[in-house]
């Protein structure tokens, strides 16, 4: 036995949970490698629940007076009773027994790391315009809670997250344990890490393992350390940073370049990878023989290595071209070694592949190659009798330009070769390179004057350029007509508004699942607290992001209209411009994410708060079942429930003629009646199984993962 493992053992046997929390980070410590990221994970994360009712058991802060704007006594406190609006509290962690009465309205709810969370979601309003499509969500949620509630609906099925996480500036722009941090804040770093390798830990259940990607933006504070961390969370991904050009005018950075830039990591895992799409001329160098709006066509001869004929000596052969019309008659067999002329046909002029210097070289494709591909019209001859002949041919790239459609066929010249239209060169096919320096990212003009025209007098810090998120998607979601987007920091929902603008370019019925906390600006937070609110007061929530900003900026979108009613000014851009008082076809609901105590709530009420997670599991669409059906079993559009085993039969026939169901929920805690069910099931019909104390199956343990 080690020193250091004997003295974990004392320490487990004096007190077990330091012990755990010892051996924990000891065996992080001897993970780590020689190289590569080593950040402090000690620093548990504890968030606050403002606005959450204070109930016996829970852990709680005492807030600071109403009016004050200092920081509040961090000592984490448990609920003994309470009564008529009085609670009783010890001091957590067992230093001494100090208990003390506090109206429970100047307590605040705190979840520990490794606290057990029940959470639910309660409906706060939707939009529907688009028919049948499924809804795009947006969740007001602490988003390390929501997306362990999503690891529930969405595990490996998430096509594509986006996220733009706080960029640790130092400058008040994110939260540790219900602080800012600070530019001189030792942790920094640390923290930061800590905090994203949690949410990405959990992200990375969700994504299909199969084929999906994850992006991320990031600017120079922390794109290194970003980077680290990426590589070892997804060590089986490849991994690429994009450099985009989002400020021309560059701000200026104290003793140092300006920052005109900032940086996307695309994880891509499985077979995931960007599609060639038609892209503005912006989008690839002017130079160059390859965007210019025409079909390549390429010497056969080869250039470049192995050009010499003895490199490839069954690809010096011969071939006769009629002169007066350049047509290939015939293409002859390999000329013997040290044979340099071809034998001669009357009337046709044979090409070798010799350079005007006499040098000797070879064709790219055999003499059977060429001669398949001459019949498919892949062959043209350039110049005459007198000036000498060339060989052009249409290499297999450019033919599948042709065969996809890319370039449209005209037909078949007087040579046989293929006849091709003229693209539109200010349009180009292609996979772009990893620098894009697109006027439309501009993130000033379309994202904060374009939020400012659906929010007008509502403003939200540096939100993504519309476009500029439209096409950090489109290279992944194009051919997924009906892809799962993700972005768990979503700040005023700039993903699903992308998304919707996807959806409405070739008709796809993509979701974006947006979460949100409903955090109140650093600034109008001053304001609030002089005014005596507090965070969980109503005045100060409807200050908070997702319902100050994420919630009615997607409602905008889609309505065509600002919160005052007032068709929103301005027609949309690029790809593909429209007015934006037209709105968009599409459905949203709106969540925010409860925390249940499973001992004090009734099945009803508890159903309640998980029937949003069923219907999310089943795909976000159509009617929901939101309460426990009084006839034991209840089937709409996309999923059915049964909660009465005794209706099996009634049940799976009900199911089977919704063509559309997906999931059967069958609560009961005896396995064989749950088999039971599950065999009698339609085909296509999946079988979930859910426990009576309905909470219980979304319990989730707060940090377990590390
Ligand atoms: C940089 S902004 C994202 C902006 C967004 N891309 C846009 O275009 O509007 C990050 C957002 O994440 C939110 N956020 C930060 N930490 C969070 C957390 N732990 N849970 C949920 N949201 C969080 C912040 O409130 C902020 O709105």
């Amino acid at each position: 036995m080690s020193r250091l493992t004997e003295l974990l053992a004392r320490a487990k046997a004096q007190d077990a949970q330091l012990g755990a929390d010892l051996e924990r980070e000891v065996k992080a410590l001897q993970s780590r490698r020689a190289f590569g990221l080593n950040f402090e994970r000690h620093q548990p994360e504890a968030i606050e629940l403002p606005g959450r009712p204070v109930r016996k058991g829970d852990k709680v802060r005492v807030l600071p007076e109403r009016g004050s704007a200092a920081k509040g006594d961090q000592t984490i406190w448990t609920v003994r009773t309470v009564t008529k609006g009085v609670a009783r509290i010890e001091r957590a962690g067992g230093t001494g027994p100090e208990v003390i009465e506090m109206p429970a309205d100047d307590l605040v709810v705190v979840a520990e790391f490794r606290d057990p969370i029940f959470p639910g979601l309660v409906s706060t309003g939707k939009v529907e315009r688009g028919g049948d499509k499924p809804f795009h969500t947006v969740i007001n949620a602490e988003n390390y809670h929501a997306l362990k509630a999503l690891t529930y609906t969405h595990r490996g099925k998430v096509d594509a997250i986006y996220i733009d996480p706080p960029y640790n500036s130092g400058a008040r722009d994110w939260k540790y344990n219900n602080d800012y941090v600070e530019a001189d804040d030792h942790y920094r770093h640390s923290k930061w890490l800590a905090m994203m390798e949690r949410r990405l830990l959990t992200a990375r259940d969700l994504l299909n393992p199969r084929n999906s990607v994850l992006i991320v933006t990031i600017d120079e504070k922390e794109y290194l350390r970003l980077g680290l961390l990426l590589e070892q969370t997804f060590p089986e991904a490849r991994i690429q940073m994009i450099s985009v050009l989002i400020n021309t005018a560059a701000v200026a950075r104290g003793a140092g370049f300006g920052r005109s830039d900032e940086y996307l990591f695309y994880v891509m895992l499985g077979a995931a990878a960007p599609e060639r799409l038609r892209l503005d001329r912006e989008w690839v160098s002017g130079r160059g023989r390859t965007h210019t709006g025409r079909v390549r066509w390429d010497l056969l001869r080869r250039s470049g290595t192995n050009t010499q004929r003895s490199h490839s000596p069954g690809c010096f052969y011969p071939i006769y071209v009629d002169p007066d019309t350049n047509v290939v008659q015939y293409v002859g067999e390999p000329l013997s070694p040290g044979v340099s002329s071809a034998p001669e046909l009357p009337g046709l002029v044979a090409i070798l592949p010799i350079r005007q210097d006499g040098s000797e070289g070879n064709w790219q494709w055999s003499p059977t190659t060429f001669r398949t591909r001459l019949e498919e019209g892949r062959v043209k001859i350039g110049g005459n009798d007198r000036r000498g002949f060339t060989v052009y041919i249409l290499k297999p790239g450019e033919y599948k330009k042709i065969q996809s459609g890319e370039f449209q066929e005209t037909g078949r010249a007087s040579d046989g070769s293929i006849t091709v239209e003229e693209n539109d060169s200010s349009v180009v096919s292609a996979i772009p390179g990893t620098q894009w320096k697109i006027s439309s990212h501009d993130a000033t003009q379309y994202g904060s004057r374009l939020l400012a025209k659906m929010l007008p007098g509502r403003t939200f810090p540096f939100p993504k350029s519309l476009y500029a998120v439209e096409d950090s998607l489109r290279f992944f979601v194009s051919s997924k007509p009906n892809a799962i987007v993700l972005d768990f920091f979503a700040g005023s929902g700039t993903s699903a508004h992308a998304v919707m603008r996807l959806n409405r370019q070739d008709g796809g019925r993509r979701q974006c699942i947006s979460v949100t906390n409903n955090e109140v600006a650093a600034s109008e937070q001053k304001a609030l607290r002089e005014r005596e609110f507090r965070p969980g007061d109503p005045t100060w929530e409807q200050w908070g992001i997702a319902d100050h900003v994420t919630k009615p900026r997607i409602e905008a979108a889609i309505t065509g209209r600002t919160p005052d009613g007032a068709p929103i000014k301005g027609d949309y851009k690029f790809i593909d411009e429209f007015s934006m008082a037209d709105g968009f076809a599409e459905n949203a609901e709106f969540f925010t994410l409860t925390y249940e105590a499973p001992l004090a709530v009734d099945h009803n009420r508890a159903f309640e708060r998980i029937a949003p997670l069923l219907w999310m599991r089943a795909g976000s669409r159509g009617p929901r079942i939101d309460a426990l059906p009084a006839a034991g079993w209840a089937v709409v559009d996309s999923y059915g429930l049964l909660t009465d085993l005794d209706q099996m039969e009634l049940f799976c026939a009900a199911i089977s003629r919704e063509e559309d169901a997906r999931i059967a929920f069958i609560v009961t805690n005896d396995n064989r009646r749950y088999e039971a069910v599950a065999r009698e099931l339609p085909e296509g019909v999946e079988p979930v199984r859910l426990y009576e104390s309905y909470l219980s199956n979304f319990r989730f343990a707060s940090g377990g993962e590390e």
